[in-house]
């Protein structure tokens, strides 16, 4: 949540770069958006209430040649989305500026204890907390100092950046829990809240970590901890390609990362089947290691979590071993159970949602072996478990989860794989299989024009229900969570067997029901639950393994080509995808960047 952004240089101007990496960044929140310029005559600042856009029209008389500044892009946490809580936030005297994403926990207390001593606030966020403390701490004469002080009063999982017009060619970062990277250039360095802001400019890159605090100049990064003592950090090559961060023709993100999953599926999969055998040497485990496995536990959120109800079914369905997949948020404060045996994965895109991370600090204070799958090389997560399993998806910009959601089916359908062969299930059909998903992928994206117009007509409806069973059960909760969260039609999933438990009630005249039929087994029972829907006036919109498609009791029919029923989901949740995709387009709404959203959720 939040996006911020840092520039010192000596040769080019702040502003450009910080409008460039903050465009890239505002996925992680388009509420509002800010930026200040340090310059020895004092601290410039522009912020405004909407998107980037906003910010754009208010630029004209800034110090445009000032080499040294820092922009914010807002997911609004601590009071609503105003010019005046936009961020950068400043001193009483406008010497020192800040942006900050993540939560000062004790800021009122802090706010009250400032008010005391005279500050003036002109905000309602914990964030403005920030430069008045520095001020408290002398910031005016040294701003290294000021910050190691004002850091020790604060609560809460953040990260911020301050500047200072009496220093104006330094940027002071601090990074406790949330996300911060420090690009490097070439007589010029970055700092943001993650890699894609400046992958345009380098791939060069330092992930600081947490209690770290850097003193970037334009050819020096000093990171120490926050008591002074130097820190070395590794120079990584980012290799994401800068193309795959940008829109490349398409009109939105959310489509070409639909679009773009087949590539991404074979990215994933490429080297991690040598025959009829899975490798993914990532995780680090040996056959018999494996074999040790007793149970898995599955922490995520959002689509990462209905990602892991897939990995549930299949690792139980395929490996024979007992999985628990729990949404990340509940599981932290659950006192969790958990046996010797158990292996804890936590699925996270970004691998920076906070109650992801929870979990896997949880599991690890209780001694349990922590496992990563996640997209973004760096992050959190990569850091905190012991093992890291890579998605390969390339950038994901869209709010919508689409292509990270499918590669963590297919890494989880991997381990679902290696886990069965250690225990003496092996399913070499399956693996061979795996290698075809991609080519069934492009298929079904060569031709796509039936499924745009029926979601032109579900972009009607006021309600949505989606029903499946197995694999097709937890497919449909993948399915309403897409059309809600960028349509805002309101939809629910159920297993198609729990309709008559209650919410049949809510089944009229014409009411949309999407029902998912991938698994042959289960396919006959969710054909009486259509008919059930139907004689009491559902329209019906099936999506459909094309070998099932025949005589259905359906309105519409979405017919697909698939590999094995273990295989579907990837190739199924597309449909899923464009039916949400579509609609929303068809609405007229912002698809990429839905209300109330942001990418990365990290704040409780
Ligand atoms: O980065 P993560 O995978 O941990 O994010 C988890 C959820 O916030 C995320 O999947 C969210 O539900 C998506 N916006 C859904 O499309």
């Amino acid at each position: 949540m939040c996006g911020i952004v840092g520039f010192v240089g000596v040769e080019h101007a702040a502003l450009p770069q910080l409008l460039d990496g903050l465009k890239r960044l505002e996925y992680r929140g388009y509420d509002s958006a800010g930026v200040a310029l340090a310059t020895p005559a004092g601290i410039a600042v522009r912020k405004a209430k909407g998107k980037l856009s906003a910010l754009e029209g208010t630029l004209g008389t800034l110090p445009v040649e000032a080499p040294c500044g820092i922009g914010h892009t807002r997911w609004a946490t601590h009071g609503r989305p105003t010019d005046e809580n936009a961020h950068p936030h400043l001193d009483c005297h406008g010497v020192i500026a800040t942006v900050h994403n993540g939560i000062i926990e004790n800021y009122q207390e802090l706010r009250q204890e400032l008010l005391d001593l005279g500050h003036r606030f002109a905000s309602d966020t914990d964030t403005e907390v920030i430069p008045h403390l520095l001020e408290e701490y002398g910031a005016n004469e040294d701003l290294v100092r000021a910050v190691r002080l004002a850091e020790k009063r604060l609560k809460g999982a953040y990260a911020f950046l301050a500047l200072s017009s009496r220093q104006p060619d330094q940027v002071v970062a601090v990074r406790r829990s949330s996300p911060l990277v420090v690009g490097l250039g070439s007589g010029e360095n970055y700092l943001a809240s993650d890699f894609s802001a400046f992958l345009a400019r380098t791939k060069r890159a330092m992930v600081l970590e947490n209690g770290d605090m850097a003193v970037v100049t334009p050819t020096a990064v000093e990171i120490t901890d926050l008591q002074g003592y130097p820190q070395s950090r590794d120079v990584l090559t980012i290799d994401w390609d800068v193309r795959q961060a940008e829109r490349g023709g398409y009109p939105h993100f959310m489509l070409k990362e639909i679009m773009e999953q087949p590539e991404v599926w074979g990215d994933c999969l490429l080297g991690r089947t040598d025959g009829d055998r899975v490798v993914v040497p990532e995780l680090g485990l040996a056959p018999e290691q494996l074999d040790g496995i007793r149970r898995v536990q599955v922490v995520a959120a959002g689509t990462a979590y209905h990602a892991g109800l897939i990995g549930k079914i299949l690792i139980e369905r395929l490996a024979r071993v007992p999985v628990t997949v729990d949404v990340a948020s509940e599981f932290r404060y659950s006192q969790p159970v958990l046996e010797a045996g158990t292996m804890v994965v936590a699925v996270s895109q970004s691998g920076e949602t906070a109650d992801t991370l929870a979990c896997v600090g949880l599991a690890k204070a209780l001694g349990y072996p922590t496992y990563a799958v996640t997209n973004v090389v760096g992050s959190t997560v990569t850091r905190e478990s012991a093992r890291v399993v890579y998605t390969h998806a390339g950038p994901e910009i869209a709010v919508a989860s689409t292509k990270a959601y499918t590669t963590q089916i297919l890494v989880l359908t991997l381990f679902a794989l290696a886990l069965a062969a250690a225990k003496g299930r092996p399913r070499p059909d399956l693996v061979r299989a795996i290698r075809r998903v991609p080519n069934l992928g492009a298929q079904l994206l060569a031709d796509v024009a039936g499924i745009q117009a029926m979601a032109k007509r579900l972009a009607e409806s006021r309600d949505i229900f989606y029903m499946g069973r197995g694999l097709d059960y937890a497919l449909a909760m993948e399915g309403q969570l897409k059309i809600k969260e960028i349509s805002y039609i309101h939809a629910e999933a159920y297993a198609a067997g729990e309709l008559k438990h209650g919410t049949l009630a809510l089944i009229e005249e014409g009411t949309p029901v999407v029902a998912i039929l991938t698994e042959p087994t289960l396919a006959e029972k969710t054909v009486s639950n259509i008919l059930e829907v139907k004689a009491r006036g559902a329209e019906v919109w099936a999506v459909v393994d094309r070998a099932l498609a025949r005589d259905l009791p359906a309105d519409h029919i979405i017919p697909l080509d698939l590999a094995e029923p273990e295989l579907a989901p990837a190739v199924a949740a597309m449909v899923l995808q464009l039916l949400a995709y579509w609609a929303a387009v068809s609405r007229g709404e912002d698809v990429d960047q839905p209300r109330n959203l942001a990418k990365s959720v990290t704040v409780e």
